[in-house]
């Protein structure tokens, strides 16, 4: 793996995150039902991933409809209105439309009318590559406040007659509200992100791109160039584990603390087996690591931003906890990020 990567200078002002939320689809999507559908079962899914189910947006339910939903719910908790937002990034793989940014039809749909609004693509680190942006732009005094959102329809993206991918994926949104920190309030203490183009083969969505542009990949597209997600498991897997494992070591070093000091580790929700890995690698105890990829599968950037609103509502970080946040996906892109509440 390359070395790439980025330590936090100082910024003019903390950051802290002010409100959090999150949506999900309603309709609920078992082993059992995939068992429907592929050649599969839920003995397999549930030992090689953890995932029991996942939810499947709407057919009119598009990545920015759950991004605002999200969004809507965190404005709420931070006590402001889309009226107040100055900055929108959302991350996403999944588009509603190639252009506009997805950030666009969220600013019109929560009415956000003065926030200037994008996207970023950085698969499942992508909400905390949108975090540190965010962070900058607010710590910086260029942006009075930001919404930053993970917002995912893979279920569009995925190819439901292949096995080795339709079982992992679901749709859903997480969001969060940054403001400056005042009053020794809580703040974000530190962030790493990195990249490995070199890898970018690994895991990608070939098809619908201007390399190979939806209009020449024919009725089905062929299997090397198919707008549908290709994955090699098992080599995202010993990246997912080792990328992951170094960003939170390096995050939390950046942060002044040890492993020690963390009361909550909230990890990108792709596999259980990935995050044991990590776990046993950190030395860090498995009660202190949230998880919710039973319930959602992999959301890619949605997933650490759903966790955290989840692990928020539920009362599992309390006021002055230090919150570890790492994530991994396609790319190679990997993040963490250390926060005190
Ligand atoms: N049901 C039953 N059998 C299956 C299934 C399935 N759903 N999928 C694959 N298999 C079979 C394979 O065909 C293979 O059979 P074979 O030995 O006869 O060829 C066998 O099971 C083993 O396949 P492996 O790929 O070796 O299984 P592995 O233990 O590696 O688990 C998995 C596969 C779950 C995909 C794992 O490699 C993984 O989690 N990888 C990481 C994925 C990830 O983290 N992605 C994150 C980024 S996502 C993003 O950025 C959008």
């Amino acid at each position: 793996m390359t070395e790439s990567g980025t330590s936090t200078p100082p910024l003019p002002h903390a950051v802290r995150i002010a409100g959090t939320g999150s949506y999900l689809p309603e309709r609920i999507m078992t082993n059992q039902d995939l068992e429907r559908l592929v050649e599969t079962s839920d003995e397999w899914i549930t030992s090689r991933t953890g995932i029991r189910e996942r939810r499947i947006a709407r057919e009119d339910e598009f990545t920015s409809h759950m991004a605002s939903e999200a969004a809507r719910a965190a404005l709420a908790q931070a006590g402001i209105t889309g009226s107040d937002i100055d900055l929108i990034i959302v991350a996403t793989i999944t588009p509603d439309t190639l252009t506009p940014a997805t950030a666009c039809y969220v600013q019109q749909q929560i009415g956000a009318l003065k926030a200037v609004a994008f996207d970023v693509s950085a698969a499942c680190s992508g909400f905390l590559y949108a975090m540190e942006l965010a962070r900058h732009s607010v710590g910086a005094g260029a942006f009075r406040n930001a919404l930053i959102i993970g917002a995912e329809k893979l279920s569009a993206f995925v190819d439901w007659s292949d096995r080795n991918t339709c079982v992992l994926f679901g749709d859903g949104a997480g969001a969060a509200v940054l403001v400056p920190s005042t009053n020794g309030g809580g703040r974000i203490l530190s962030s790493q992100l990195g990249t490995d183009g070199a890898q970018a083969e690994l895991l990608n969505i070939p098809g619908g791109g201007s390399a190979c542009p939806v209009g020449a990949l024919g009725a089905a597209g062929t299997a090397e160039k198919s707008a549908t997600l290709t994955m090699q498991g098992r080599e995202v897997f010993k990246h997912a584990v080792n990328a992951m494992r170094k960003a939170a070591a390096e995050g939390i070093a950046a942060a002044g603390l040890t492993i020690q000091d963390i009361d909550l580790l909230i990890p990108h929700q792709a596999n259980l087996r990935i995050i044991d890995a990590i776990v046993e690698r950190l030395d860090f105890s498995r009660e202190d690591v949230f998880i919710n990829l039973d319930k959602y599968g992999n959301t890619s950037a949605a997933a650490v931003a759903i966790a955290l609103d989840e692990a928020h509502r539920e009362g599992r970080i309390q006021r002055g906890d230090r919150i570890l946040l790492v994530a991994f996906g396609a790319g190679l892109t990997w993040a963490s990020a250390v926060i005190e509440w």
